[in-house]
């Protein structure tokens, strides 16, 4: 029996093997029937087969079962030479990165952080910037309102008006956030992101626009990671600076509008409740996309939040 058990390779036959000597009409169960026959001699010797035959069934089952599964296993061999499939990584949104980008380099340089609110009054986004009701700069910016006569910010300078009323001059501050005209195209979003600076002190410091200049020099050689930048500007005009300017960058040969500011209007200091006779200082205005379409070689602002991955990896983020 040992031998035949030993020789068997198949869980079936085992199993048909081992009903024949334990099932209800085992061979086995006939004998442990007739146990209360035998002297004990008899009865410790037919307790042992019963012991040991079990455990030879056990045995050869595990070991029928190991055999089957190392024939699978062989069968389904890996091979480790396949390309392994592409792993998709996500990044981080350029916007956000530019973001992280440009807190840094205005920190550097000595600027805080502000912040306020996307929907803002009409004196925060227009009238204390020196463009009260009817003035005609107000149809520069096509204007979402509320039904309560608040807006859609315009425009990030609403955030140097909220600097200013809070923590007064000196002060140097920059904004970064999303604002909200009716306009669509190519160049333009109905959201877009702006970043605002404003670095007001004593008029004794004597702040003029060749430190605004300085200040954007720095800022884009950090940012676009060059040395030469070339710069030129153009006179501009805003309600809330005198003068004003425009500044283009020298971009792979082409002239680039970087971004526009000025001298801060005395309108706007007074209006904040700063002298204009004891402060000046400079603003400025930077469209966030447009940093980096610059940085990038981009031309579609709509594809900032259009949330095309392919777009996102064909411009190599
Ligand atoms: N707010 C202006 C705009 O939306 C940009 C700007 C211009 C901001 C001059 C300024 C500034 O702070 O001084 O077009």
């Amino acid at each position: 029996m040992q031998e035949q058990i030993k020789n068997i390779n198949t869980l079936e036959e085992l199993q048909a093997l081992y009903a024949s000597v334990f099932g209800k009409n085992g061979t086995m169960t006939a004998r442990l029937k007739q146990m209360r026959d035998l002297d004990n001699d008899a009865r410790a010797a037919l307790n042992q087969e019963n012991t040991t035959l079990r455990e030879l069934f056990k045995t050869r089952q595990t070991e029928i079962e190991n055999a089957v599964m190392m024939a699978a296993l062989a069968g389904q061999k890996l091979d480790v030479s396949l390309n392994p499939m592409p792993e998709n990584r996500g990044t981080i949104h350029p916007l956000t990165q530019s973001f992280k980008e440009v807190v840094s380099i205005f920190e550097s340089l000595g600027y805080t952080l502000m912040t306020g609110p996307e929907i803002e009054d009409d004196w925060h986004n227009f009238t204390a910037l020196n463009t009260p009701m009817h003035h005609p700069a107000r149809d520069m910016q096509d204007t979402f309102f509320l039904p309560n006569g608040n807006v859609l910010r315009t425009q990030t300078s609403a955030v140097q008006v909220r600097a200013l009323e809070k923590h007064g001059a000196p002060i140097k501050m920059f904004a970064v956030g999303q604002c909200y005209r009716k306009e669509l195209d190519a160049t333009h979003s109905a959201m877009f992101g702006q970043i605002e600076g404003l670095h007001i002190d004593t008029i004794d410091k004597g702040i003029n626009l060749s430190d605004m200049l300085a200040t954007m020099r720095t800022f884009a050689s950090r940012y676009f990671n060059k040395d030469d930048i070339e710069l030129r500007i153009r006179p501009s005009y805003f309600p809330f600076t005198e003068p004003s300017i425009e500044i283009d960058m020298k971009f792979g040969g082409k002239w680039m509008e970087l971004l526009c500011g000025g001298m801060v209007h005395p309108n706007v200091l007074k209006n904040c409740g700063v002298d204009p006779n004891k402060y000046q200082g400079f603003a400025f205005g930077f469209g966030w996309a447009r940093l980096v379409m610059i940085k990038y070689g981009l031309n579609d602002i709509r594809a900032f939040t259009d949330s095309d991955v392919r777009w996102l990896k064909s411009a190599g983020f």
